[in-house]
């Protein structure tokens, strides 16, 4: 029989390979280059960057298969990014990324959490529901391509 394990860890540069090609394939339009990616990693004074990995049996060590970007500001947070590889969706992986920020934003005394999500993107949206976000406002024409977004605030207590 395998076991599975599960890590979630704060992201290095090594992990910046498997963190491109998850955002390519989760983002085809509009995917971060590498560059907002490494300043995340290197330089955003207010980022946490976070992957989460799997291993199977601990023996061939782990692989990254998903990962969150979240900005903590004062007494609010704003999630920036979050992606779990389209073969692991559905896993309750994100959700386990989303309960680690959660925990660590109520252990830092957040107090609210924050998102723009595209109106069109039905999963996330489900997915930020599940995690008791509720809809503010809507932001139009909030992304490059026109595209609208919803402003999703979630109280962290
Ligand atoms: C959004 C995302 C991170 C969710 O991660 P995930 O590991 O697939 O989600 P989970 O398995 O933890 O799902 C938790 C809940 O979210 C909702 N959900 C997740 N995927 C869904 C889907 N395809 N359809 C409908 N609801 C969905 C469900 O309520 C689900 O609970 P359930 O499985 O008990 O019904 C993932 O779908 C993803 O990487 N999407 C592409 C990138 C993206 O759009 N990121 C958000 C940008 S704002």
């Amino acid at each position: 029989m395998q076991n599975l394990f599960v890590n979630i860890r704060e992201a290095k540069l090594d992990d910046l390979k498997a963190i491109m090609q998850i955002e390519q394939l989760c983002f085809p339009h509009g995917a971060w280059k590498e560059e907002n990616i490494l300043y995340e990693l290197k330089e955003n004074p207010v980022a946490h960057f976070w992957v989460i990995e799997l291993s199977i049996n601990n023996e061939d060590g782990y692989q990254v298969v998903g990962f969150c970007d979240y900005w903590e500001t004062f007494d609010s947070a704003t999630i920036c990014q979050i992606a779990v590889h389209p073969y692991l969706q559905r896993k309750q992986l994100g959700s386990a990324m989303m309960d680690e920020i959660y925990n660590d934003c109520y252990a830092k005394k957040i107090r609210t959490l924050t998102l723009e999500v595209r109106t069109t993107n039905e999963k996330a949206i489900n997915f930020y529901k599940k995690h008791g976000f509720k809809t503010e406002t809507t932001k139009p024409h909030y992304y490059d391509n026109g595209d609208d977004a919803y402003y999703m605030i979630l109280e962290v207590k």
